[in-house]
């Protein structure tokens, strides 16, 4: 079947829009894996929603502008803050379980919010919870359809219309075409490309690279947000310490075991993330370690395992009871606030090309996003592109040239991620970026039909030469972007970076 509509990912964005199109026409979701390895099911902090008896929508926009840090787009956050109630309860409407005390909701604290208002869902698993209503409902729909593994490299174009995508068959190594009217890409994050990070393994950066290689405008690509707390255990993945065990009392201490968060923000742990991450980067710096300690023993026992049983559960997996000792942690890659340039309805500067959740840069979160802000985000801007969208119903289908084989970087993935993250991640200056950039120019690169890994590896690449030389012309720090060689904030950056194939970063 040629779908109307083509939905690139399978997180809450993706399956949101798709709920909102599927009385327009016939829709194709499709997930690169497995529906359930996308970054909202593992998203386990929660969802920021001004719902509660205390709170207003002027408050949480007011946080999301303080943490944007002068970048933001006021439009986008208004849309953000004002249609949130809503979107979650048409989520609740269809089956959302959210953890209540007693009959009502119960809404957690999280650093920089002013209010208690980040709802949760089995503790730690919002995420996953928001995605499996959302499937439930989408499933439900007869002209919804969702296929996983099913893996894009390219968009199809058409006089600079965008036709659809090409897919890529693993086990006949064949490139298939699938035209659509209009095409989503919800393809979340790319924190994969750091060698520490809290994202799923599917998290490349392929909407941006396929976006970016078709001719769209990107915006923001250097504000990468680094969550303080991931797990530290060798050979492990760096598993997300939710920053809710901060907000229920949890203590930051380094590994002589005294608290440091005083010397760096009078907020102590509840501070704005990227100030967290700095300060955990110093103070392991500092006593000569590489983690500091996460602390919840002063908490009474068995708080943690009823309160975050997945964490709980995964801390003890690697040898660590919450109750008793604390856990050894690390800042590590967590969600890009840029990416594909978007309107207020998820509309590319490529016609019939719309975006949805990480991919998609509103300006929404500015140059730091505010914890627990972004499961809201693909709900609300999930269902404006899929209403968008519908004006193409029975519009003619174009279709476009399959391109054949591409050009594949010949390095090691860990390679990558490594350099990433020695010259591209929480402490930026020239030096390392020129580097960095020089490094990757070196790659050699060969032809041919690849694989799914080689294709993520070329988007990977692609995507991480993006952010240095978006970071390179930043000259100043603002929000998650700090350059160790500027580190003031200036006024005449208080614009978006903008990138397209062919041309330098410019700011607008
Ligand atoms: C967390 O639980 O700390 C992550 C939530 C988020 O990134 O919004």
């Amino acid at each position: 079947m040629t779908p109307d509509f083509l939905v690139i990912g399978a997180g809450v964005a993706g399956l949101q829009a798709a709920i909102e199109l599927a009385d327009a026409g016939d829709v194709l979701v499709v997930a690169k894996d497995s529906i359930w390895e996308s970054s909202s099911a593992y998203a386990q902090g929660g969802v920021a929603v001004a719902l509660s008896d205390d709170d207003e929508i002027a408050l949480h926009e007011q946080d999301t502008l303080a943490a944007g840090d002068g970048l933001c787009d006021p439009v986008a956050v208004q849309a953000l803050v004002q249609q949130g109630p809503a979107a979650i309860q048409r989520l609740l409407e269809w089956g959302a379980a959210f953890d209540r005390d007693g009959m009502k909701l119960a809404f957690g604290r999280e650093g920089a919010h002013s209010r208690n208002r980040i709802l949760h869902a089995n503790g730690d698993s919002t995420g996953r919870e928001m995605a499996r209503t959302l499937y439930q409902k989408a499933a439900s729909l007869p002209n919804v359809r969702i296929e996983s593994f099913t893996a894009m490299t390219d968009l199809l174009v058409a006089n600079g219309t965008v036709t659809g995508a090409v897919f890529f068959d693993e086990l006949s190594q064949n490139l298939t075409p699938v035209y659509a009217r209009a095409t989503l890409l919800a393809t979340g994050g790319m924190g994969r490309i750091y060698r520490d990070t809290t994202n799923p393994d599917v998290a490349t950066g392929d909407g941006v690279a396929v976006a970016y290689r078709a001719g769209a405008e990107l915006s923001d690509l250097e504000f990468v947000q680094f969550h303080p707390t991931a797990l530290l255990v060798p050979g492990a993945p760096r598993f997300l310490l939710s920053e809710a065990l901060r907000g229920e009392g949890a203590f930051l201490r380094n590994v002589k075991g005294e608290r440091f968060m005083d010397r760096y923000s009078p907020m102590l742990e509840l501070a704005p993330r990227d100030v967290v991450a700095r300060a955990i980067v110093a103070e392991a710096q500092r006593t000569g370690a590489d983690h500091v300690l996460l602390d919840l023993t002063h908490l009474p026992k068995g708080f943690a395992e009823t309160r975050f049983p997945r964490i709980y559960a995964t801390c003890k997996q690697f040898g660590i009871d919450l109750d008793t000792e604390p856990a050894p942690v690390t800042p590590a890659a967590h969600y890009a606030m840029g990416g594909v340039r978007s309107g207020l309805s998820g509309m590319s500067s490529l016609p019939r090309l719309y975006l949805a959740g990480e991919v998609a840069c509103t300006g929404v979160h500015g140059a730091n996003r505010l914890a627990s802000n972004s499961l809201l985000e693909g709900l609300v801007f999930g269902a404006l592109a899929g209403s968008a969208m519908k004006r193409w119903a029975k519009t003619p289908m174009e279709r476009g040239e399959v391109p054949g084989e591409a050009e594949f970087p010949q390095m090691e993935e860990s390679t990558l991620r490594s350099l990433a993250w020695e010259k591209c991640s929480l402490l930026r200056d020239r030096h390392r970026l020129d580097c960095l950039l020089r490094q990757l120019a070196n790659v050699p690169s060969a032809p041919g039909r690849g694989s799914r890994a080689l294709h993520e590896l070329r988007n990977m690449k692609q995507v991480l030469e993006l952010i240095a030389r978006c970071a390179l012309v930043r000259e100043e720090s603002r929000g998650a972007h700090h350059r160790l060689d500027f580190p003031e904030t200036k006024e005449a950056f208080r614009k978006h970076s903008l990138i397209t194939l062919g041309s330098e970063v410019r700011f607008d």
